[in-house]
């Protein structure tokens, strides 16, 4: 069989032929927030099941379709649903589409969530600059042999989710008359949700927030030297902290309901983003 980059790189061939657009930015929609990909125009729009050896999806709220066009003139590629490891997907399917952004080309990578708000200072349904995370799937990414051409065998994490653009997205939210707060995201493998003794020993860890997903695509995108802005919408307080269950369809709608604003900030970031000088 192929190797990873072998496979990853028939699959950007592929999207290539689909489009002359060059990515400059990457963007993975978490659960929810599928509906920005209406957004880009000129889209050329790919369903996974298309693309050779992308994963599928099979939760409810990730259609999997890859969308290429443009957000203010901007070349992007929007992924609309991502695979999760609670799903029974390896640590390289869950990560292959962010290989796939990184050897398109793509500078930045947008990794959007939907997560759990354990800091008691963070409100459901605001949005939460990601600043650092605690990786405590138990497993990671970059496990087995390293390819070289993908990047060096142990890399760097220390800024891995970019200052500079999480200090841009301060700045514009606060244009756009809100606060983005910023927050350490806790990753667990899920698919059930944390108890709430979890949660206070989560929150003793020095995490503000906890989801099911983003850290791995954040350790390949880093491992390829690929910039991150992570940003969370906050659909639910985690469990323990109200005295009430969490369900995936109050998930669902809050993601909806924060959508516009989600939006506002993003469509106002990528023109941004792509005039900053480069540099990770
Ligand atoms: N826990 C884990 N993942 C989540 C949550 C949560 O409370 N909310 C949204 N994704």
């Amino acid at each position: 069989m192929n190797d990873l980059y072998t496979r990853a790189s028939a699959a950007a061939d592929f999207l290539r032929s689909k489009t002359a657009l060059q990515p400059r930015i990457g963007l993975i929609l978490g659960s929810g927030l599928g509906g920005f990909a209406d957004h880009v125009q000129d889209a050329v729009t790919v369903p996974y099941a298309e693309i050779p050896n992308f994963p599928q999806s099979t939760v409810q709220g990730h259609s999997g379709k890859l969308v290429i066009g443009t957000l203010s003139g901007v070349p992007v590629a929007v992924m609309q649903g991502r695979v999760h490891a609670y799903e029974g997907y390896s640590m390289e399917q869950v990560t292959f589409p962010a290989r796939v952004l990184g050897l398109l080309g793509v500078k930045t990578l947008i990794v959007t969530n939907a997560a759990g708000g354990i800091n008691v200072k963070i409100a459901q349904g605001s949005i939460v600059g990601i600043c650092d995370h605690i990786n405590l799937t138990g497993t990671n990414a970059c496990l087995g042999p390293n390819d070289e051409r993908f990047g060096p065998r142990f890399h760097d994490m220390s800024a891995a989710y970019s200052p500079r653009l999480l200090k841009l997205a301060q700045e514009e939210a606060q244009r756009q008359t809100w606060t983005l707060n910023s927050g350490v995201y806790l990753a667990v493998l899920g698919p059930s949700y944390e108890t709430p003794a979890e949660i206070r020993a989560f929150r003793t860890l020095g995490a503000d927030l906890v989801g099911m997903s983003t850290v791995h695509e954040v350790i390949v995108a880093r491992h390829m030297g690929v910039e991150v802005l992570g940003l969370s919408v906050v659909t639910n307080m985690a469990a323990g902290v109200l005295d009430e269950p969490i369900n995936h369809a109050e998930v669902m709608e809050i993601g909806k309901r924060v959508s516009q604003q989600f939006s506002s900030l993003l469509l106002a970031l990528v023109p941004q983003i792509t005039a900053l000088p480069a540099g990770a």
